[in-house]
């Protein structure tokens, strides 16, 4: 299969990524398994899956912010600009969490100070004197649809949407090639997650930066992906251009998460449209993770896990890990 090279403009080059937790019984639990993905530069791809899958354990490791051994046990490559952040000295780490990768989490909340006024906050971040700061900063609101007076304000004073606008300004801030968006609009109220992801897609495109999304609700991406990888117990069990696997999923779980696309609501956690739940890490079924929840699930499933393979030529590729993909490999929908 056919994977973009550098000079293409791949900026993060997730190769083989498996990251355990110790276990109790001293050995480890892996919860992200052999994941391999791509971002090029300017582009948003969403990472899309249940509850428990190992979304937020592979997006943090990109910066590795989950601490290395005895913490954790990454092992593969997350090749970010050509180099492996998984084997970055310290402070070329800090340069790239500084400059590199931003993060913006669920939670605006928690990721504000709330006895420090906005404007203090965002000029904490920033470089020059203090009156290059201040101008940054405004300039800064006004890219994220929020008001000069906003400056003076403490977080309290400011609705769940427009302190998310504030999270937002600060990942931006130091100019990020990538912004890692974790769940960033499941806090808030319907409306306004639509605003939200309205605004970061506006931000993609002005300031070129990359995107990644990581959302349960694949019927979000539609609007802002270019690309998904759609994610199960730890594996991505599908990739491929947004428009393909959302008009034609080749796995029975992306079908699945289709059939249930809880449109702009609150997060259950919970898919109602597939029975079961997601497997707790070091407890999988043999073969296939999906294996115990799928309609399709015939013997050889129970074997191995399935292998990725194409479902179609070109670029951006389209692969699935499944025996029986719902797409046949001439790219003919069944
Ligand atoms: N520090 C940790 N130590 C041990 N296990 C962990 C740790 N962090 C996460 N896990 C486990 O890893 C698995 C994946 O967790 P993760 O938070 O990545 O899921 P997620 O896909 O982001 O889910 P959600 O949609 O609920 O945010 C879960 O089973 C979780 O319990
Ligand atoms: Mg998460």
């Amino acid at each position: 299969m056919r994977e973009p090279t550098q000079e293409e403009g791949t900026l993060l080059d997730v190769r083989h990524l498996t990251i355990g937790f110790p276990a109790e019984d001293g050995g480890r639990i892996d919860v992200v398994r052999d994941v391999s993905f791509t971002v090029d530069a300017g582009e948003t791809v969403a990472l899309v899956g249940e509850s428990g899958c190992g979304k937020s354990v592979t997006a943090l490791s990109l910066a590795r912010l989950i601490p290395s051994p005895p913490v954790s046990y990454p092992t593969g490559e997350v090749r970010f600009r050509g180099v492996d952040t998984l084997r970055l000295s310290r402070r070329d780490l800090q340069a790239v969490r500084g400059s590199g990768i931003a993060y913006v989490f669920q939670d605006p909340g928690t990721a504000l100070n709330p006895v420090f006024r906005i404007g203090f906050q965002l000029c904490e971040v920033l470089a020059g004197n203090r009156q290059q700061r201040r101008e940054q900063a405004l300039d800064l609101l006004a890219q994220v649809g929020l008001p000069a007076s906003s400056f003076q304000a403490y977080p309290y004073e400011l609705s769940g949407g427009m302190q998310q606008r504030v999270v937002i300004a600060l990942a931006i801030a130091r100019h990020p090639v990538l912004l890692v968006a974790d769940e960033p609009t499941t806090a808030l109220d319907v409306t306004i997650q639509a605003q939200i992801l309205d605004l970061l897609k506006q931000l993609q495109q002005k300031l070129g930066m990359a995107v990644l999304l990581i959302t349960h609700n694949l019927g979000l991406v539609a609007d802002v992906a270019h690309r998904v990888n759609v994610m199960y117990a730890g594996m991505l069990v599908e990739r491929g251009e947004a428009e393909v696997v959302l008009r034609h999923p080749a796995h029975p779980y992306a079908r699945g998460l289709l059939d249930v696309v809880p449109r702009l609501e609150r997060v259950t956690g919970r898919l109602s449209g597939i029975p079961g739940m997601v497997p707790a890490p070091g407890r999988l079924p043999s073969g296939c993770p999906f294996a115990d929840r799928c309609p399709h699930t015939a013997a050889r499933c129970r074997e191995a896990v399935p292998p990725e393979i194409a479902v179609s030529e070109g670029y951006p590729v389209h692969s699935v890990r499944c025996y029986f993909p719902l797409v046949s490999s001439g790219g003919q929908h069944a």
